[in-house]
């Protein structure tokens, strides 16, 4: 997940498949491209069930696992991106709001699109170590990634 507080911090956000549904993909990679952040992985794909539970692990006792992993592979595409810059994984979270959208301040992407826990729309990792996890296990530990220098780098 590149290095902790520096420019080459990077998180793993997920669309959901409620988010893809609901054609949402494009104004959420605009608000992070908006925020001064750096799109260095993207794709597309309907997750297995083996991922996802993967994914979710630690919540593997909880009640609500099983329709979790079930919305995730409804079919429908997740949108998986890896985002690059200061903060990005803090700031990440901040962006998208609270996991329950009662709690999301409007104006994040929770607050502004949602109204459900179980269809929040997106994932973004809570920590360092979740987010070097989630990005191997999307896009594998090679890192099926891309470097590559904003022109405009200086000034966000
Ligand atoms: S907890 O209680 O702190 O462990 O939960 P939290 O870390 O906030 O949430 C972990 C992920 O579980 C999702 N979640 C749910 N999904 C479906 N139904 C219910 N009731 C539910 N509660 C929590 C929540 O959205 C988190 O997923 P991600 O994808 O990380 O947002």
């Amino acid at each position: 997940a590149g290095v902790k507080g520096t420019l080459s911090e990077r998180t793993f956000i997920a669309i959901k498949p409620d988010g893809v549904q609901r054609a949402l993909v494009g104004k959420i990679i605009t608000r992070f491209e908006d925020r001064g952040y750096k799109l260095v992985g993207l794709k597309a794909l309907a997750p297995s069930k083996e991922l996802a539970e993967k994914h979710y692990e630690d919540l593997k006792e909880r009640p609500f696992f099983a329709g979790l992993v079930k919305y995730m592979t409804s079919g429908t595409p997740v949108i998986a991106m890896v985002w690059e810059g200061k903060d990005v994984i803090r700031q990440g979270r901040k962006m998208l709001g609270e996991t329950n959208p009662l709690d999301s301040a409007p104006g994040t992407i929770r607050g502004q699109y949602c109204t459900t826990v179980g269809r929040n729309i997106i994932h973004g990792s809570d920590s360092f170590e979740s987010a070097e996890k989630e990005i191997g296990m999307w896009f594998g530990k090679a890192g099926d990634l891309v470097e590559w220098t904003p022109a405009n780098v200086d000034w966000v």
